[in-house]
């Protein structure tokens, strides 16, 4: 076995994120570690690569112990690390990002020739074609988590662990992952993967191991297994089943017309967008991210300045508005990057569960530290939030917690207009379900939702009308009677029809 992780128990405070952990991973394997939010994941492999010390347990390469202090050290018996969120910096090339740390030098000073040449042939090597003189912000997420694996490749990694790599790409990008995957094995490569997604564990792993409350509950091999069984041994309970309901839709809630956008490129981000949402309906937008689909959240939320075009919540003119002013109006948001505009990591789950929530009012006038608290308690409950307390900080939570506290709490602020972008990215499937139960019951009650989400099944499963988003215009809209991944998929992609 080349390397086996034995009765890792990993405390923080009253919590055992890992009990007694037994994980191995044979050369040339590809072996998916899955679980609910929260069920430890994460913790166990950044053990693995030295981010943190096991409280018990031991780690062995090639049947002989080894310790980690840091990830150096991991690095150093040829461990390498993509992590839930890309670590590279936008404004170097693909080239300076794959060589930092490890910089071919001449003389003092950094030999970008010879970066080049490396990278290249690192490239050739493994075949993973990318332009190393391009910068990281001006290529697309797929290629930036290739510059990520090559950067591990670059520090002579044998053994590669990726937290949910998948999360972020486009349908078509993680299948080029997986296939990446799948070379680099065979080239001898052996890969941890860290996913939500099920069916990329049957298409893509030999091995699967379940974790639940940070105790291993099965490791099989994925032959010898379904999506049925892995959900069981992950939740430990039976999924509910959430479907839509007829409503009647009341008035329009926004309303936007011809709005056109212009990137720094000269080129159209958005090229005369129109589009309206009742009260009681959820429109979903689908399209491959990079389509103008932030460009348009942006807009409405007052983030971005409008170039061209009007848009109206609720009857009232909101073009040119605050994002205060205009949440003020009636607009609630779970952003597509939670880390980037949903959260302040460094506050309390507390501080994040209520930021937006000092102006609601309840019976006895604006809510006060008490009733804010209760809220909390009831976003925790209902989501099932693994928090510690209200006093933990939140970057202390998993990825996926995070998420639920955000969704929670916006939803809770009953504003008439819910902006939801990729409301379940990073959740488990539990939490998948709560979350799609909870659009569906602000929808019931009125609410008006736009939803954008890169996976089409949670948008055809929620839409009741689906618009298509491509190259910053809306390439097509169906009804959810009319609605098929055919239809929408060559909408997505280009493609012209006369449906
Ligand atoms: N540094 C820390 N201090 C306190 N608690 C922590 C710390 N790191 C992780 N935890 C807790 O340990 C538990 C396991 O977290 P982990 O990040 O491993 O979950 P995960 O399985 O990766 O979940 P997700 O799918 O949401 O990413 C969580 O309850 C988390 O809040
Ligand atoms: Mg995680």
């Amino acid at each position: 076995m080349l390397l086996q992780m034995r009765q890792i128990t990993k405390t923080y405070g009253t919590l055992n994120a890992n009990s007694n952990v037994d994980f191995s991973l044979r050369q040339g394997e590809i072996h998916a570690l899955v679980g609910e939010n929260g069920a430890g994941k994460t913790t166990l492999m950044r053990i693995l690569y030295g981010m943190e010390q096991p409280t018990e347990g031991l780690i062995q390469l090639n049947g002989k112990e080894v310790q980690f202090m840091n990830p150096t050290d991991a690095i150093a018996h040829r461990i390498g690390m993509v992590h839930q969120h890309f670590m590279l910096f936008p404004s170097f090339t693909v080239a300076e990002n794959i060589v930092i740390g490890n910089e071919p030098k001449a003389g003092l000073t950094f030999d970008r020739k010879t970066a080049v040449k490396q990278v290249e042939a690192l490239c050739a090597t493994y075949r993973l074609p990318i332009d190393p003189n391009k910068k990281v912000a001006d290529i697309p997420l797929g290629m930036q988590q290739r510059v990520e694996i090559l950067k591990v490749l670059y520090q002579g990694a044998d053994i590669i662990i990726l937290d949910e790599p998948t999360g972020v790409l486009t349908p078509l990008e993680a299948k080029e992952l997986l296939v990446i995957m799948r070379s680099l094995a065979n080239q001898g490569k052996s890969f941890i993967i860290i996913t939500h997604k099920l069916h990329e564990v049957m298409e893509i792993a030999d091995r699967v191991t379940v974790l639940r409350d940070g105790k291993v509950t099965g490791t099989l091999e994925a032959s010898a297994t379904n999506v049925e069984e892995l959900s069981k041994l992950m939740v430990g309970r039976d999924l509910l089943e959430s479907a839509r309901r007829d409503v009647q839709v009341g008035k329009t809630v926004l309303q936007v017309k011809d709005l056109s956008l212009h990137g720094d490129k000269g080129k159209p981000v958005l090229d005369r967008v129109n589009l309206h949402i009742k009260a009681g309906e959820i429109v979903g937008i689908a399209g491959i991210s990079g389509n103008g689909q932030s460009e348009l959240i942006q807009a409405i939320t007052g983030l971005l300045p409008i170039e061209q075009g009007v848009i109206q919540l609720l009857g009232e003119n909101i073009t040119g508005r605050s994002v205060r002013e205009i949440r003020e109006i009636g607009l609630s948001h779970v952003p597509e990057d939670r880390y980037q505009w949903g959260a302040a990591k460094e506050g309390t789950v507390l501080d994040n569960g209520t930021m937006g929530h000092h102006q609601t009012r309840s019976r006895s006038g604006l809510l006060q530290g008490k009733e804010l608290r209760q809220m909390v308690d009831r976003f925790i409950q209902q989501f099932q939030i693994k928090a510690g307390s209200q006093e933990t900080q939140v970057k202390y939570l998993s990825g996926g917690n995070l998420q639920k506290l955000i969704v929670a709490r916006e939803i809770a602020q009953n504003q008439p207009f819910l902006i939801a972008a990729e409301p379940t990215r990073g959740v488990d499937i539990g939490a998948m379900e709560l979350i799609h139960e909870e659009l569906l019951r602000k929808r019931d009650e009125q609410g008006a939702i736009l939803l954008v989400s890169s996976e089409l099944t949670e948008i055809l499963k929620l839409s009741d009308r689906i618009l298509v988003m491509y190259e910053g215009r809306i390439a097509g809209e169906l009804s959810a009677e009319q609605a098929t991944e055919e239809q929408i998929s060559l909408w997505m992609a280009g493609g012209v029809s006369d449906a």
